[in-house]
């Protein structure tokens, strides 16, 4: 199982590189990914979320692990148009137990790849859509705390504070390494995308 790093882990904030080919270890980081975000309870999780600085995310809407037929690959996703917009809570596996409204738009229509190599381009909402926004915008460095409103932002202060607090202990105790060695890592890994 990949473990999912929490904010803020340089990951987060690391430009996800496209993937260029589907190997068997992509395949297979896809799948273990989908184990951690069962694990944690989740219905959604991007690479970047286990230190992978690639173009791919998984959702499961359901989140129900025997609901197989629902699990769902995406690699290299595009928005191509929004429509509207909503205003729902939102949380996120990197930032465990808080939760903020966001606003997004309501309606996507979207381009991805799958992991047997078909484009897809389909049009969503509900759930499904405002999934594929958050998971999106993790490929991309962007994390749901930059999209809170005022208020928001003044209610998740303290949690966040929190989480930064969290990781510098965990790195004085050498737990996890130092920011700098952490890009380093992602920077490799990023070359073999
Ligand atoms: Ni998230």
């Amino acid at each position: 199982m990949l473990p999912i790093v929490l904010h803020p882990h340089p990951a987060l904030r690391f430009k996800a590189r496209p993937v260029t080919r589907v190997t068997d270890t992509l395949r297979q980081q896809a799948m273990q990914m989908f184990e951690s975000m069962y694990e944690a309870n989740g219905v959604g999780l991007a690479a970047p979320q286990v230190a992978l600085p690639y173009q791919m995310f998984i959702l499961n809407t359901s989140g129900d692990p025997e609901q197989k037929d629902l699990e769902k690959v995406f690699l290299n996703p595009e928005v191509l148009e929004k429509t509207g917009t909503a205003e729902g809570t939102e949380g996120c596996l990197s930032f465990p137990e808080l939760f903020q409204k966001v606003r997004r738009a309501k309606i996507v229509r979207v381009k991805y790849q799958t992991l047997d190599g078909t484009e897809v381009e389909e049009t969503l909402s509900g759930l499904p859509g405002k999934a594929f926004q958050h998971e999106y915008d993790h490929l991309h460095g962007v994390l749901f705390i930059d999209k809170l409103g005022p208020i928001g932002k003044i209610a998740a202060r303290g949690a966040i504070a929190a989480f930064e607090r969290m990781h510098q202990q965990a790195q004085k105790k050498g737990e996890i390494p130092s920011d700098a060695e952490l890009l380093a890592r992602l920077e490799e890994l990023a070359k073999l995308a």
